[in-house]
């Protein structure tokens, strides 16, 4: 039941094209890791036909409501059928340009574990915050407004994502990231039946991955923008 293999997830956000998804037909991973590859709702399709069969698909996002008027939403049940297998939830994005609150991102995590879809939900402090030495209490109520609100017996993965390392070419030190995936393991170990995968994400790359995912309970990465280099993401899926 236990997941020992290393997840490396590539979100490629509001990024990619077919050409993309033609190139990344050629993918190749000599570790055993799991790969999953979260392309735009649009490459769905294209991602089940071309993609290599060890690679699963993700998506980025999902409605909280299962289907109605709803314009412009895309719910996890229409995922399902899509031959999706993950989603994304409480990206830092959706959160601050979105306004998705615990609450909007507890529904879609509901949404999701009904409709068989494995919720990656993403959670992390920003600069201000950091600063202000309030990370663990951050991840702290970001899980307990989402995560620790799943049944104890559901499959979940969590992504440590501080958001001022997304994007920035900025990563936390060794002990920074070990005193987060700690800090959150040890809460999910109080509420979970099962070992809770935990991701690092925010500026990993080919250079920098096998450093952060030896890094004690890093169960894996989540990739931004190095997931859209073949060769890049390669480099990580072998680290
Ligand atoms: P990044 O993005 O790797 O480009 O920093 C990570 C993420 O947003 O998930």
């Amino acid at each position: 039941m236990k997941n020992k293999n290393k997840i490396i997830v590539a979100n490629w956000k509001m990024n990619g094209s077919e050409d993309l998804m033609k190139e990344f037909s050629q993918l190749t991973c000599s570790k055993h890791n799991d790969i999953i590859i979260c392309p735009p709702f649009t490459l769905l399709d294209s991602a089940k036909t071309l993609l290599p069969n060890f690679v699963k698909i993700g998506a980025q996002n999902c409605g909280a409501e299962d289907k109605g008027a709803f314009t412009g939403e895309i719910s996890a049940s229409m995922l399902r059928e899509k031959s999706v297998s993950y989603v994304l939830i409480g990206h830092s994005e959706r959160r601050t340009l979105f306004n998705e609150t615990n609450n909007i991102i507890f529904k879609k995590v509901e949404a999701a574990i009904k409709s068989e879809l494995t919720p990656i939900v993403c959670i992390g402090e920003t600069l201000s915050e950091k600063e202000a030495n309030k990370t663990l209490q951050v991840l702290d109520n970001q899980i307990n407004g989402s995560v620790a609100k799943i049944e104890p017996h559901e499959q979940v993965i969590v992504a440590y994502e501080p958001v001022w390392a997304i994007g920035t070419g900025l990563t936390p030190d060794e002990n920074e990231i070990k005193e987060a995936h700690l800090y959150i393991k040890t809460k999910l170990n109080q509420h979970f039946n099962a070992d809770i995968p935990i991701l690092y994400g925010g500026s990993a790359n080919s250079k920098n991955c096998s450093q952060i995912i030896s890094i004690e309970n890093v169960g894996g990465l989540l990739v931004g923008g190095a997931s859209l280099k073949k060769n890049d993401f390669r480099a990580i899926c072998n680290c």
